[in-house]
């Protein structure tokens, strides 16, 4: 809408009214095409034996990707602004560790309910992107594609460096019908059905507070040299939950790789981002690649940090949620009432959790219980599959 907006402006009274024409006439051949009003009238008009003919033409162009008048870009993000479908495919990347395993459940069944909502038509297909090199218990329940981990020791035990190569994989091998792609994880619940967030060319990504490329502009450099721009090029984000187009991710992935492994493998780099390194390098890796992204912090909330849902589309259950009974926050001290993921490494959390005590924010009471409402539905939820 900007991009139509500033081309309007700048094309001058007659440029703008010559673009209004044409945007009206555009609609117009649209709408007819569209309700097969056209077939109607010709068929009438043509009559009797001759009416096969003109309707197979018709039907012809009706069949066709673009109505008659080929439609300028500018236009065409006009168009999506004004709400054409603009689906995202869903790929989360997982192991086949029991503790990813019933994220994944939680996950998909999620975006199951939510894509089922009249709001959720911008939500596509969805792969679980399992870089564990074999398949596992899940296969049948969730949507996957296998791909091979990184040969041994290349990861240097920091298992998430897999991410990257995985996405290599997936986008090189897979047939993915989608324009867009929501690189999520098996720790996002959708509470609401998301919109794409991307525009065209710009994705949409989550702001992370703790990702803060100008504190670091030493180590940067060593990645985003000075002649490619400034340091606040390399936005405050990971790769999730990020909403890309998949010709940019297609071009980003093998960078992101690349970087990833190269932050790994210096040790100055290693230190200070820690298990974060690979979200700097997807955030280095797109600055690389002129991409900058829009950056939405009503993407998602982390409990026990964010207490209201507000408008979120999603909840990242990363931290844990520690309260005593008298709903008090106890961060980084055991609770008395507590749920956090990683209690669960072995197998799933048992069905009907506990709710939180009075005064536990709403953010962690809906976690908890949409967290109940999945383990509920899902078939032999106890055995972990
Ligand atoms: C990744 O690194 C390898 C080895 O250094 C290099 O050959 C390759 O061109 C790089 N690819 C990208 C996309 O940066
Ligand atoms: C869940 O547990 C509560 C007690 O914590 C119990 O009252 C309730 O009936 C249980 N619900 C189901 C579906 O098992």
């Amino acid at each position: 809408m900007n991009a139509a907006a500033r081309k309007a402006a700048g094309g001058g009274a007659r440029g703008s009214a010559a673009a209004a024409l044409l945007l009206v006439a555009a609609g117009v051949v649209a709408f007819l095409i569209s309700y097969g009003f056209l077939a109607m009238v010709l068929r009438g008009g043509v009559g009797g034996g001759g009416g096969g003919g003109g309707g197979g033409g018709v039907a012809g162009v009706a069949a066709g990707r673009d109505p008659v008048v080929p439609m300028p870009e500018w236009m065409r993000v006009a168009g999506s602004a004004r709400g054409r479908r603009r689906p995202f495919h869903v790929a989360l990347t997982a192991t086949d560790a029991a503790y990813s395993r019933w994220q994944c459940r939680v996950m998909y069944y999620w975006y199951k309910r939510m894509q089922a909502r009249p709001e959720g038509a911008d939500m596509g297909g969805f792969t679980r992107v399992l870089h564990s090199g074999k398949p596992d218990g899940l296969m049948d329940e969730i949507p996957t594609f296998v791909v091979d981990p990184l040969p041994a020791g290349k990861d240097h035990g920091y298992v998430v460096l897999n991410r990257p190569w995985a996405f290599v994989q997936w986008l090189q091998k897979a047939k993915i019908e989608e324009e867009y792609i929501l690189m999520a994880e098996p720790d996002h619940i959708f509470v609401k059905p998301l919109q794409n967030l991307a525009f065209d060319n710009d994705p949409a990504a989550f702001p992370f507070f703790y990702i803060t490329p100008s504190e670091h502009e030493k180590i940067i450099r060593k990645y985003y040299p000075e002649e490619r721009g400034p340091v606040t090029n390399v936005d405050p984000i990971g790769n999730s939950p990020v909403i890309i187009k998949k010709t940019l991710l297609d071009k980003i992935a093998p960078t992101w790789m690349n970087v990833s492994i190269q932050m790994k493998e210096d040790q100055e780099t290693d230190k200070a981002f820690g298990w974060v390194l690979e979200m700097y390098a997807y955030a280095v890796a797109s600055a690389l690649h002129g991409v900058q992204h829009i950056l939405r912090k009503d993407f998602m909330i982390q409990p026990p940090f964010d207490t209201k849902l507000s408008n979120t589309f999603i909840i990242h259950f990363t931290y844990g949620c520690d309260y005593t009974l008298k709903g008090v926050l106890t961060y980084g001290k055991i609770g008395e009432w507590r749920f956090d993921k990683r209690t669960y490494q072995d197998r799933p959390p048992p069905r009907n959790l506990t709710l939180p005590p009075p005064g536990v924010p709403e953010s962690v009471v809906t976690l908890v219980k949409m967290v109940n409402e999945a383990s509920a539905n899902l078939p032999r939820w106890d055995e972990g599959l």
